[in-house]
């Protein structure tokens, strides 16, 4: 087992998905090497809006606050009459306010460039001793039954070096064209959208405009040009398509200049410094299995879209917790590879509907006018984009006593499970509960019992399955039974949380009783988000990607939920 030469697993890529799924792995004490092939991080916004479910996923990987420390919220969308471009014709914002829920916390979509991103994640990363491998390119690899040989080229000086790094796990998340997928050989079928479909993006210094709107010029049958403020001073993300010549914009300044004058019709916008512009030609492809063997991809490796769906970094950050616990309990030696065939089995239906989904967008974005004709509708960007109502209610991993399983998928994307009204399901995205009273924790808090509260998102962590058992007290048995059943498993690896209502105000007598901690309910919140009534013993079982991985009546259930995760034998 302890080969010293062997890393347990080998990264290819340092972008959104290779960072999370790299700090997913750290944070379960698994070692791995992530390799980068450019020499120098990258900089620029690119995707740059994180959804609020990627925030519960940065929430549950530590990097939340750092994010929102830098980030800033969605502006309104300002479209302006043209030709003159100065008068505006329209202001909307993109993602309607919703106001924040006890189950839903995050309610705004937060804009951050990605390097800002990445810098936080590599950050996070060093501390937990890993560091990205830069100017490190992966070129070939060969995987054998127990180990793969990954053949790597080191830029050293003026020179490079040849290292071939013995691996268990080879994880591609070395984005569109990445080498991984195609000598894996998987097909990686959709479309490449024309010409007149493709965008100039990029980040440009701009004089002369307000940073309260992301300001919007024409149409994609003429000249659309989109500026879009971002955290750093004058600088905007510019996103130009339609009838131009992408080429000349990008190789040119003058180019970029005339295009922006007859774009917009304004003469008062300047151009100041371009820090990078590129030509950016949107696909629509997805592979056929994110796993072959001891080699995975995810993130923009495994599926591409167009940008105006937006849902790029969203879908990669989702990919790369979902795999991280995974492959985590299999190097642990607690579960079988088996297990890591669920992450194609979850991930592959919601990616097929995301596909369809962005096209929807893309096609809404080709429909709206320069005369303001259907432009709500084709920038409108909350609902179920936000993904909270994203699922694997299929998933054979899952385990639901409290209402039928799917046998195949139905609403991945949880168009309709993303209303309240909606019965919580397992495989559901697991709801946050704010107000709960802490009133007896294995782990010291430093405060008087029944005095400290906490919310269900702080319970929750990236390496360990959490089981909410609510009791009332009377109906205590079950719940004891539950507890010594969740006592057989390592205690690491489930937190088991006691979770009690409160209806006249006096907290219950209660000991731990073999739990590790245990909440008062104060107002109702946890029941509410999960469906429990007052006096009904139910299990939740939450898994380390924030997902419901069992909803459990019975001991039986709870042996079979468990049973199909510590697998190894
Ligand atoms: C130029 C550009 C503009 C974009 N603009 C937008 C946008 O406006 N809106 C939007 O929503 N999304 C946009 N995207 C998409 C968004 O950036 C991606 O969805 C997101 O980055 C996906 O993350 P990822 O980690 O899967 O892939 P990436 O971010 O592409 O990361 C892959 C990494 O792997 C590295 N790599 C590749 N091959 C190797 C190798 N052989 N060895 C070692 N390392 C390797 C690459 O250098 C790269 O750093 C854009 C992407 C690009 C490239
Ligand atoms: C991100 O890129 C921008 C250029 O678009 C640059 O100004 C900024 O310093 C970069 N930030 C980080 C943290 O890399
Ligand atoms: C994430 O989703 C939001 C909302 O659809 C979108 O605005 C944003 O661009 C997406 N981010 C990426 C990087 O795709
Ligand atoms: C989110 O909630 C806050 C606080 O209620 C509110 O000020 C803000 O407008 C909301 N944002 C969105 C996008 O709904
Ligand atoms: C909205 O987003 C900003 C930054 O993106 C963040 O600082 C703020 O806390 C968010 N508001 C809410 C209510 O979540």
């Amino acid at each position: 087992m302890s080969d010293d030469s062997v890393v347990p697993v080998l990264i290819v890529g340092a972008g959104p998905a290779g960072l999370v799924v790299a700090l997913t792995l750290r944070k379960n004490g698994i070692p791995v090497r992530i390799i980068e092939k450019t020499p120098r991080v990258q900089v620029g916004q690119r995707g740059a809006g994180i959804m609020p479910r990627s925030q519960e996923v940065f929430n549950l990987l530590g990097v939340l606050d750092d994010i929102h420390a830098k980030a800033m919220p969605i502006v309104p969308m300002r479209m302006y009459k043209s030709p003159e471009g100065i008068e505006p014709l329209l202001t909307f914002q993109l993602d309607p306010a919703v106001a924040p829920t006890p189950s839903r916390p995050y309610n705004n979509t937060s804009m951050l460039g990605q390097n800002h991103t990445e810098e936080i994640l590599r950050t996070h990363l060093e501390r937990h001793g890993c560091h990205v491998e830069l100017g490190t390119t992966l070129y070939s690899f060969q995987p054998t039954d127990d180990h793969v040989l990954a053949h790597v080229l080191r830029e050293k000086g003026d020179g490079e070096t040849v290292e071939t790094i013995k691996c268990r796990w080879l994880i591609g998340t070395d984005g569109a064209r990445g080498v991984v997928r195609k000598q894996l050989g998987l097909a990686f079928d959709g479309e490449t959208l024309k010409a007149t479909h493709h965008l100039v993006i990029g980040d440009v210094q701009i004089k002369g405009l307000d940073k309260k709107h992301w300001h919007y010029w024409g149409d994609m049958s003429t000249i659309l040009v989109m500026l879009r403020p971002t955290e750093d001073d004058d600088i905007y993300f510019l996103s130009v398509g339609g009838h131009v010549d992408h080429a000349k914009i990008v190789a040119e300044r003058a180019g970029l200049e005339r295009v922006l004058k007859v774009g917009t019709g304004r003469m008062d916008i300047v151009l100041g410094k371009i820090r990078y512009v590129t030509e950016y030609r949107p696909h629509v492809r997805m592979a056929e299995t994110f796993r072959k063997g001891r080699v995975f991809v995810a993130g923009d490796a495994a599926h591409i879209h167009s940008p105006f769906g937006g849902q790029g970094l969203n879908s990669s950050v989702q990919d790369a917790v979902n795999l991280g616990w995974k492959l985590s309990l299999v190097e642990k030696g607690v579960a079988a590879p088996s297990l890591l065939d669920s992450y194609s089995e979850e991930r592959i239906p919601v990616i097929t509907e995301m596909l369809k989904k962005s096209t929807e967008l893309f096609d809404n974005a080709m429909q709206a006018k320069s005369d303001g004709t259907n432009s709500e509708k084709a920038w409108y960007r909350g609902g179920e984009l936000h993904m909270f109502g994203v699922n694997c209610r299929w998933s054979s991993i899952v385990v639901d006593e409290r209402t039928p399983k799917e046998k195949t998928p139905v609403d991945p994307y949880g168009v309709e499970s993303c209303s309240y009204t909606n019965a919580v399901r397992a495989g559901d995205r697991a709801p946050d509960a704010p107000g709960l009273v802490v009133l007896d924790s294995a782990e010291d808090t430093g405060m008087p019992q029944g005095t400290t509260s906490t919310s269900l998102f702080n319970i929750f962590g990236p390496s360990y399955h959490t089981a909410l058992i609510f009791s009332d007290g009377t109906d205590s048995d079950k719940a004891k039974q539950i507890v010594s059943q969740l006592r057989a498993y390592p205690p690491e690896l489930v937190r088991k949380v006691l979770v009690y209502h409160d209806p006249d105000g006096t907290p219950p007598v209660v000991t731990l009783g073999g739990a590790d901690m245990s909440v008062v309910d104060r107002y109702g919140h946890a029941h509410g988000s999960y469906q429990v009534r007052w006096n009904e013993f139910v299990a939740i079982v939450v898994r380390p990607d924030g997902g419901i991985g069992g909803i459990i009546r019975s001991t039986e259930g709870l042996k079979r939920y468990f049973d199909g995760i510590f697998s190894a034998t």
